[in-house]
């Protein structure tokens, strides 16, 4: 089957994120700013997510949701076939996001007070959620070679205060989709392991590589940390369903497991019926469209690279998955400000570097998952909003 992702939609005032939260966000009122900031893709959903939801208003009958093995097998199937994780269908459990899950797994491994590691710049919301659990953000700053992040494991060592209970590890990463290699998922397992600390890897973007590039699930590089792992992901970013709210935790470990599924009953809260038939309709039904938009990404991709980085003074991260470009404006020597209001005068409004914490300064998050066109159009406006500088 064939998709059309250059069509665009009508997306202003219907209740979508990117679009109806520009004015509070940005402060301009501009029906023409072209948002490429929230991660969401301005694409339709799959035919048979769609279809699906159809089906469920067909039944009429909005009520708790209950028994979750066939999302089970579709959840560990898909780990299976698309990325050689043969996961035990018993292993997983739904959170209302994978934020939420995030912080189900601190409130099992954490206190108020003890600290919680992430590899900055990384995504904001893992800072906010942190800090409002009680527990205090240890940065990691991830360092750059070659255009790529590299962990320094070395520093993070040297850095421990004893106060650290859980390492996020975002794979892929965002921003800039860097995929980690076996060799780098097995240093830092080992690390995890030498330092007696959870690892949660956030793997929301593992179905966003793009063509031709494999990503490797934490639990397949490193068998040998399951017994302190915790795999955080969900359909949302690779299908385009994140309005859903439906996370997906995968614990492999039956202590693991069954810590945090103590955390998960004290919640009392059963998955939302809409994300559990998007869940299986995506993973059962959609690979073809998976790969359909993969591969318009990574042409979205390669045109937006090439493109900007024909602007002097501005240069981006070569990315392996997701449309998450990460650009470095540094050698323009402006301030964040300045920066970001060139972008906003320039009706284009992309994530400021600076809410991925330390690295992030000199930086803009730029979201390509957009309609071809669009995306030129927005290329255009930065071009021109930088045009005085060459
Ligand atoms: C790494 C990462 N984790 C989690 C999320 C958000 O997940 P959710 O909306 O399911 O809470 C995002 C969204 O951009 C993300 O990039």
């Amino acid at each position: 089957m064939t998709y059309d992702f250059d069509k665009p939609l009508s997306l202003r005032g219907k209740h979508v994120s990117k679009y109806d939260s520009i004015s509070r966000v940005y402060g301009t009122d501009d029906p023409d700013v072209i948002p490429m900031w929230v991660a969401d893709m301005d694409f339709p959903a799959a035919p048979a997510i769609l279809a699906a939801l159809q089906a469920e208003i067909d039944l009429g009958y909005m009520g708790y949701f209950g028994d979750n093995a066939r999302a089970d097998r579709a959840v560990a199937n898909w780990y299976k076939t698309r990325h050689g994780w043969d996961v035990d269908p018993g292993c997983v459990r739904y959170t209302h996001g994978v934020v939420s899950g995030f912080g189900d797994v601190l409130a099992t491994y954490s206190a108020p007070g003890d600290a919680v590691i992430v590899f900055s710049p990384v995504y904001h919301a893992f800072y906010r959620q942190i800090e409002n659990m009680g527990r205090k953000v240890v940065e990691s700053h991830l360092v750059q070679r070659d255009g790529q992040f590299y962990m320094d494991l070395d520093a993070l060592q040297a850095a421990l205060t004893g106060r650290e209970k859980v390492v996020t590890f975002c794979s892929p990463h965002n921003p800039g989709g860097r995929i980690w290699s076996v060799d780098e998922i097995k240093e830092l397992a080992a690390f995890c392991a030498r330092n007696d600390l959870i690892l949660l890897s956030d793997e929301i973007h593992m179905d966003l590589t793009f063509p031709g590039v494999s990503f490797v699930p934490t639990a397949v590089a490193a068998p040998e940390c399951l017994d302190r792992l915790v795999v955080l992901t969900a359909a949302s970013k690779g299908f385009n369903v994140a309005g859903a709210e439906t996370g997906l935790l995968l614990a492999p470990d039956a202590m693991v497991r069954a810590k945090v599924d103590k955390v998960i009953a004290d919640r009392e809260s059963s998955p939302n019926r809409f994300g559990m038939a998007i869940v299986c309709a995506a993973f059962e039904e959609s690979a073809d469209w998976s790969d359909a938009v993969r591969a318009y990404l990574a042409e979205n991709n390669r045109i937006f690279t090439e493109r900007m980085s024909l602007i002097p003074g501005v240069s981006v991260m070569e990315m392996q998955s997701t449309y998450l470009s990460w650009v470095d404006f540094s050698a323009l020597g402006m301030s964040d400000a300045e920066l970001l209001k060139r972008h906003i005068d320039a009706k284009v409004a992309p994530n400021p570097g600076t809410q991925f914490g330390t690295g992030g300064a000199g930086h803009m998050r730029f979201n390509l998952a957009l309609p071809r066109a669009t995306m030129l159009e927005a290329i255009d406006r930065i071009e021109r909003a930088f045009g005085d500088l060459q």
